[in-house]
């Protein structure tokens, strides 16, 4: 048992709440076969309408452990994000998510396959990928220039720059901006309007917003292959000890 993430579930809602604080929510493998176990529970369930996606404690999250990264480089251990990746690009149930503070990495990526997404001014997005010696995840490769354009994309992914929820909303990836003492009324009220939605519509009209579902499943394993090799690398492996050794100042 872990208290690193959280799942409630009420009036329809499953809230999935990423609560490793003192580490701004960093996803560990635990974390993440918790959000994968709960995200077919909400599938499997038809009591179970919509989703929430927070983080604790004033960030969303700080992307994959590094630790775990290079745990997985050095020693070959499962990086279990994948399982979570496609479970979330490839779910039926409607997702909210509550954005407060960072979200970096999946961070990010994840909200591509959330419909509705809520943050406070502090919110700060990036896909750090290319600065660790990674490649884009969670289908973002095909996602971040369909939904930002090629030319927004290269800066997010390429250059890897960071951006606030102002960008974030004219981009398209955030519907709106609201204090974060209303974050999570708001999300909620959100999901229960959904939740109260025919089921059975929803779920389609979702799938097709979403498009060929084979288009971004062939885009993750194109990903993960290239992910792999880049994991291992020198560059990666260096990137990921800079930032556990590095001394704050
Ligand atoms: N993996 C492991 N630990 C992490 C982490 C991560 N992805 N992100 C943050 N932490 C830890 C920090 O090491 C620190 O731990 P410590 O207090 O034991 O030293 C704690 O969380 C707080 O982070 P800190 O860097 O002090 O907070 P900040 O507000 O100054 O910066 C971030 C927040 C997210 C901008 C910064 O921590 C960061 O860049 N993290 C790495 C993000 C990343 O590259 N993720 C992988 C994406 S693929």
């Amino acid at each position: 048992m872990t208290t690193d993430t959280i799942v409630a579930v009420a009036d329809g809602v499953m809230r999935i709440t990423m609560n490793r604080p003192a580490k701004k929510n960093a996803l560990t493998g635990p974390m993440y076969d918790a959000m994968t176990a709960a995200l077919e529970k909400a599938d499997a369930n038809d009591e179970i309408r919509a989703v929430v996606i927070a983080g604790a404690g004033g960030a969303f999250t700080a992307g994959n452990d590094l630790a775990d990264f290079l745990a997985t480089a050095t020693r070959g251990e499962e990086n279990r994000a994948g399982h979570f990746i496609r479970k979330i690009a490839t779910l039926d149930t409607p997702i909210v998510a509550a954005v407060d503070g960072v979200a970096v990495g999946v961070g990010t990526t994840m909200l591509f396959h959330c419909d509705l997404v809520y943050a406070t001014p502090s919110a700060k997005f990036r896909m750090p990928f290319l600065d660790l010696g990674l490649v884009p995840e969670a289908a973002s490769s095909i996602l971040a220039p369909a939904r930002f354009g090629m030319a927004r994309a290269s800066e997010y992914i390429l250059l890897a720059e960071a951006f606030g929820p102002n960008e974030a909303k004219d981009l398209g990836l955030v519907n709106a901006i609201v204090a974060p003492a209303a974050l999570e009324a708001t999300a909620m009220e959100a999901a229960r309007k959904l939740a109260a939605k025919p089921a059975g519509a929803l779920r389609a009209a979702r799938r097709l917003m979403r498009g060929d579902r084979k288009d971004i499943e062939a885009a993750i394993e194109r990903e993960s292959a290239a992910f792999a090799k880049a994991l291992t690398s020198p560059e990666a492996k260096a990137a990921f000890t800079a930032f556990l050794n590095r001394t704050k100042g």
